[in-house]
């Protein structure tokens, strides 16, 4: 179904308006030159994951691209709550969004104006319920991360996705499931929506989060595997170095940790370290989580 027809409510500057009245103006600076920063949170049993933790990001997102957020965490966290209890969605996603307004259409847009709104659905799983044990097929594209001189990596920021966009187009053709882009300097980075593992004589490898997104998941399959005395190396990896791995997987809010059975023309078995991570994750998240 259509996005901008569906029912229920938006929490939109402060204020729940029906979903369909959620709009912008065509002249926002936010739609012309990509200023936006959002957040993706996940609701298990109708209560969210790392609530505070994605909105202190979304607040250092919009510091990064300069957008102003006169909402607090506080209470953003209280929106968002609210926007759950109403909704009555037990198992979904959210998106919050924070973009430059229409009071300037100049490229600085000094006098743009902000707007800050939260969406909630239901959203149980990115690649369906069998690719959670069968695994996904992904591409490497052409498309490469920036340096961090060159765009907001850091910042969770609209800006950065025309590049995840491009790549998923790229290897949809080829019938992938996902594309996996490399950094300027031709090493590992991550996929378009997810950070990227590799399982190898039983210890995770993931590449030094500087030209793309540290994800919340990532730092969290760190903590997991740390308690299950799992060693964690994040180091500079060469695409050459898959083909070597026992198990590769990715990590995403909206795709947890999700196995991948070939990368390229490298078949891979979703292995016992991914399923152990999997489980250890779908706990820790149904179980209130933090
Ligand atoms: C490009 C990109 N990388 C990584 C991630 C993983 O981040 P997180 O685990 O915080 O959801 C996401 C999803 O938010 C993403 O869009």
């Amino acid at each position: 179904m259509n996005f901008a027809e569906r029912d229920g409510h938006i929490w939109f500057d402060g204020a729940m308006v029906g979903w369909r009245d959620a709009t912008v103006h065509v002249l926002s600076h936010g739609l012309h030159y990509a200023s936006s920063v959002f957040e993706g949170i996940r609701v298990y049993g109708g209560a969210p994951f790392a609530l505070e933790e994605h909105y202190r990001r979304l607040h250092r997102s919009a510091a990064v691209l300069r957008i102003d957020v006169p909402f607090g965490v506080a209470e953003l966290c209280a929106a968002t709550r609210e926007l759950i209890a109403a909704s009555g969605v037990a198992d979904g996603y959210v998106r919050p969004i924070s973009w430059r307004g229409s009071g300037s259409i100049e490229v600085p847009g000094f006098d743009a104006g902000s707007h800050t709104a939260v969406a909630l659905w239901a959203w149980p799983s990115v690649f369906g319920e069998d690719a959670r044990t069968a695994g996904i097929r992904i591409g490497t594209s052409r498309w490469r991360r920036p340096d961090p001189d060159t765009a907001p990596t850091e910042a969770k920021s609209a800006s950065n996705y025309a590049i995840g966009t491009l790549a998923r187009h790229e290897v949809a053709g080829q019938g992938f499931d996902d594309a996996l882009l490399l950094d300027r300097q031709g090493r590992v980075a991550e996929a378009t929506g997810a950070n990227i593992f590799l399982v190898a004589d039983g210890a995770l490898h993931t590449p030094i989060a500087d030209s793309f997104l540290s994800g919340i998941t990532r730092a969290t399959v760190i903590g997991i595997a740390g308690r299950c005395g799992i060693e964690v190396v994040e180091r500079r990896i060469l695409p050459s170095e898959i083909a070597g791995a026992d198990e590769v997987f990715l990590t995403g809010t909206a795709y947890e940790v999700q196995p991948v059975r070939a990368v390229d023309d490298v078949e891979l078995a979703p292995g016992p370290v991914t399923r152990r991570l999997q489980e250890e994750y779908r706990a820790l998240v149904h179980g209130g989580g933090r």
